[in-house]
This record gives structure tokens, C-alpha cells and sequence, in this order.
């Protein structure tokens, strides 16, 4: 099925931007690994360096440069990353002239001990500092090795058109907020991306706009926590009781910025991600309702069902708010799909409180699912505070049913599709067939359908769908 795919995607952290860029005669060739804030700060890497008058291909061999934008939210994203820079280094002994960055979350958690520790590496650049790579090449061109891992107050990298890497040329990323204030206790993202800041609107449409005049059809608003953007002049949103009264008032919180969007450009899908329960209202939900270009999908983590485990992974709702979350979801949006992020055994995890989340589970009947073993990392306040005590071998049995049921609600939320006309965006050729075309509905369910005359990338068809497997939709063009 689609989600765990998905899951396969995130788990082994192959969602990938190879490309290589070509300065002043030198090569330089980015790897992305993580998650989607990863692969739009690779396009902002991207862009930057394109200033500098940089051009991409894709051959790591011949690169002078290698970066690698990287993940720290479970072990395994890191031991994943560090296999590549082994590979690089292998690359370096043929090529000694090349140079190896570090950049993303596992160069903030480290630091200066990459370069201690690793040996492996030139240039440590933290997700803040990304603006000051021309002059970091430069230290490490003259043969110095070179660190920024400043975190920013400020930075939203607002004025930076993204260079499009690998796009499909329909879809695009847009960054509303960095960071997160939420101190979730299993975490790392709190520390590796600093606080929370908002995106100025003004940039945020400039962006849309450009996106739509280069014919892309959907964009997807990206934050850690995106239903938490509020914007009131800049800075960090903690700063907020601070601002001007005048700032206050006109200040701009995500559903009207979600409004705005879907009034702005009426013939863009617009998508965003993620939400965190506690930040996501009514407001927006009923925002959703009112924008037929707004897509009926919301990715809600919970991380677990039970109130308890909630508590102690200081979470700040309970598994009865959420629940009637779920419920008001329903009554105004009765046709939108949900997803959630799960962790299983997480520190004093009980057999009780992980039936919470199979019970929960079963109540909601998720779409699709991202689910996880926990994994224990350096410095959180959970890591600090409380005994990592599930063994793996429960971790593992706990993550396999949560994973079986997902597949059968998975399955389940497919069927309901079979018999019922859906609009597509078509994204592209389908992956076993050039004959088939592939696109998303609203729901962000994967469909396939034969091709007919007239028809190209980027256009809305109506699919009527006819079969199903856990994964796709399977249906013919109507119309
Ligand atoms: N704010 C983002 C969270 C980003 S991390 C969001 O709400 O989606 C993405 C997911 O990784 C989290 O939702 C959580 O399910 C998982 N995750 C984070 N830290 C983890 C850890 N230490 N062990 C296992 N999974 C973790
Ligand atoms: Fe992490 Fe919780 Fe923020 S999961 S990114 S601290 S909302």
C-alpha cells in the first residue's frame, strides 16, 4: 500500500536529491536525506549556490564538492548517513581534491565533533547558516576546515527562490515556519532546528506566484507544525506577546494565511503539512470546507493513543481531545483523509497503553501511517529524564501490529474509493506502465489510469475508480 511504502521511504531515509552543480568549472553534487523541510532547504542550498553562479548535473565521481543534507530524528536516519560518508570518502581517495560538507540536523546535533570524531569531513553547515556557505567554500578551498551551526532568531530564508531539484514540474514545497517551540521529550528537532519562526505572507505568495507562472499546479505549505504559523512582523513566535499592539491586531495566523492562499490562486491545489492536534482548530478545518482547492487531507500525528504516554512525551493534549478533533474533522469534512505519525514503546510504555493506540486506531481508521520504533537520542529531555526500558523485541512486536492494522485500514479507506469519480492531477507517467498516467486526488491517494488523446502532465482529469490495491487506485477517465 502507499503509506508503507512510505513508511520503507522514511524508515531507510532514501528520498533522495542527487544533483550536482557545476562552479566556476567545479562540480558540486547534494544528497538529501530526511525529511521534506530537508528537500526544500536542499533546493534554498541549491538556489544559493546557483547565485554564485553554479549550474547542476548529476555525477558524485566527478564532483569537487559533495554535501549531504542530513537527518537526526532516529538513529538509524544517522547510521544511514554515515555509510554515505564512508562512500564519499571512498570517492575522495580516487578524487583527493574533493571536498566533503556536512549539512542539515545531524551537523547542528554534532558540530564541531564531526570534524573531530569523523575525520571524514571539510564543512559543518546547520539548517540556519546556509546563507554563509559561498564564504565557508572558500575557507575550505584555501584548505581550513569550516563551521557554521549559528542558530537564527530571524531567518526564514524568505527571499530565496528555491531551485527546483528533482521536480516533477507540478508540485512544489513551501516553507511557512522553522524550527519548533513544542519540546516534544522524545525529539531532537527542538535542537537542531532552533525555535519557531514564521515566513513573511508577502514572501510566501511572491514564491506561490512564481510557481504558478512556471505552470506548477500544487504547492504544499511546509513547517514542523504549520498550523502554529502566525506572523506579526518577524522574529520568534514566543516574541509574540512583545509585538506592537498595532502588529498584534494585524497579525496573520495560518488559517487566514491557508484562506488567502486558496483565494489567491483559485487554480492551485494547495496542501500543507504537518499539523500538530494541538494547534489545529476549527478555523481551519473550516477553512478547509470553503476552498474546493484546498485538499481534503491532514496529516495529524498522535504518536500514541494513550493520555499517559502522551503526558510523559509532553504532548499537550489528551486522547479524548483528540478524539473529538477527529470528530469535528468529520462532521465538516466528511471526505478527508487522515494520516498520523506513531512510536512505538516509547520509555515505560505499558502493554495497556500501547492497546490505547490500537483502540484508537480502530476509531479513526487512518488512511495512511508512518509509524516508528522509539529511538533513544542524545539529549533530549526524554533521553536525560527517563529509562529507554521497552526491549527491542517488544518495540518491534508493538511497531508490527500497529503497522498490520494500518495495512488493513489502509486497504479499507482504498476500497471506499472503488465506484466514485475523483479528480487527479496528473503528476506523470506511472511507474510500470508509460501507458498509464499517475496522479493524486484530493486525498493524496495515489491513482493510475490509461492514457487517452489529450491529456498532458499537469492537467485535471476526472478518474472514475474501478479497482483498488492498498497502495493505488486503479480507474478510467470519465468525461
Ligand atoms: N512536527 C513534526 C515532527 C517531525 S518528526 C510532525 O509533527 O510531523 C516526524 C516524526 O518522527 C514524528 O511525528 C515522530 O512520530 C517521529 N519521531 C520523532 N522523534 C522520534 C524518536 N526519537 N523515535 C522514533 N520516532 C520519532
Ligand atoms: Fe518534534 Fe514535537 Fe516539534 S515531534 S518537531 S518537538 S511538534
Amino acid at each position: 500500500m502507499a503509506n508503507k511504502k512510505i513508511i520503507l521511504e522514511k524508515n531507510q531515509g532514501h528520498a533522495l536529491i542527487a544533483e550536482s552543480i557545476v562552479l566556476n568549472g567545479k562540480k558540486v553534487y547534494i544528497e538529501s536525506y530526511g525529511c521534506q523541510m530537508n528537500m526544500n532547504d536542499s533546493e534554498i542550498v541549491a538556489s544559493i549556490l546557483s547565485k554564485e553562479g553554479y549550474n547542476t548535473t548529476m555525477k558524485m565521481e566527478e564532483a569537487d564538492l559533495v554535501l549531504v543534507n542530513t537527518c537526526s530524528i532516529r538513529e538509524k536516519a544517522e547510521q544511514t548517513v554515515r555509510k554515505r560518508l564512508e562512500k564519499y570518502n571512498s570517492i575522495k581517495k580516487i578524487n583527493p581534491k574533493m571536498k566533503i560538507g556536512v549539512l542539515g540536523c545531524m551537523a547542528e546535533r554534532l558540530k564541531e565533533k564531526f570534524l573531530e570524531e569523523e575525520q571524514m569531513v571539510d564543512m559543518v553547515v546547520g539548517p540556519d547558516a546556509y546563507r554563509d556557505l559561498p564564504n565557508l567554500i572558500v575557507e575550505i578551498e584555501d584548505g581550513r576546515e569550516a563551521v557554521n551551526v549559528l542558530l537564527s532568531k530571524e531567518e526564514t530564508y524568505a527571499d530565496i527562490a528555491p531551485v527546483r531539484l528533482n521536480s516533477n514540474g507540478v508540485s512544489a514545497f513551501v516553507s511557512i515556519t522553522r524550527g519548533c517551540d513544542n519540546m516534544c521529550t522524545f525529539c531532537v528537532v527542538p535542537k537542531t532546528r532552533g525555535r519557531e519562526r514564521s515566513r513573511d505572507p508577502k514572501s510566501i505568495f511572491k514564491e506561490i506566484k512564481n510557481l504558478k507562472d512556471r505552470n506548477f499546479k500544487e504547492i504544499t505549505l511546509l513547517g514542523q507544525n504549520v498550523d502554529s504559523y502566525l506572523w506579526f512582523g518577524g522574529g520568534l513566535k514566543k516574541d509574540f506577546n512583545k509585538a506592537s499592539k498595532e502588529a498584534q491586531k494585524n497579525a496573520v495566523d495560518f488559517a487566514l494565511l491557508l484562506d488567502k492562499c486558496a483565494k489567491t490562486f483559485p487554480d492551485m491545489r494547495i496542501r500543507f503539512s504537518t499539523s500538530n492536534p494541538q494547534d489545529m482548530n476549527l478555523n481551519v478545518i473550516r477553512t478547509m470546507s470553503k476552498h474546493t482547492n484546498i485538499c481534503k487531507y491532514i496529516h495529524l500525528p498522535i504518536q500514541s493513543g494513550s493520555t499517559s504516554v502522551l503526558k510523559r512525551m509532553n504532548r499537550k493534549h489528551t486522547r479524548k481531545e483528540y478524539i473529538e478533533l477527529i470528530n469535528n474533522i468529520r462532521n465538516i469534512l466528511p471526505e478527508c483523509a487522515i494520516s498520523h505519525d506513531m512510536i512505538a514503546g516509547f520509555c515505560g510504555e505499558t502493554e495497556a497503553e500501547h492497546e490505547e493506540t490500537l483502540s484508537l486506531m480502530e476509531y479513526v481508521k487512518y488512511n495512511f501511517g508512518f509509524m516508528f520504533a522509539y529511538s533513544d537520542r542524545p539529549e533530549t529531555p526524554a533521553n536525560k529524564n527517563m529509562e529507554d526500558d521497552i526491549p527491542i523485541e517488544i518495540k518491534k512486536r508493538r511497531l508490527t501490529e500497529i503497522i498490520q492494522l494500518q495495512q488493513k485500514h489502509g486497504l479499507y479507506r482504498m476500497q471506499q474509493f472503488i465506484g466514485k469519480e475523483v479528480e487527479v492531477l496528473i503528476e506523470g507517467n506511472s511507474k510500470k506502465s508509460d501507458a498509464h498516467w499517475k496522479g493524486r486526488n484530493s486525498q493524496n491517494a495515489m491513482v493510475i489510469f490509461p492514457k487517452s488523446e489529450n491529456e498532458k502532465v499537469g492537467n485535471f482529469v476526472m478518474v472514475e475508480v474501478t479497482n483498488c490495491t492498498s497502495a493505488t487506485l486503479i480507474g478510467k477517465r470519465v468525461g
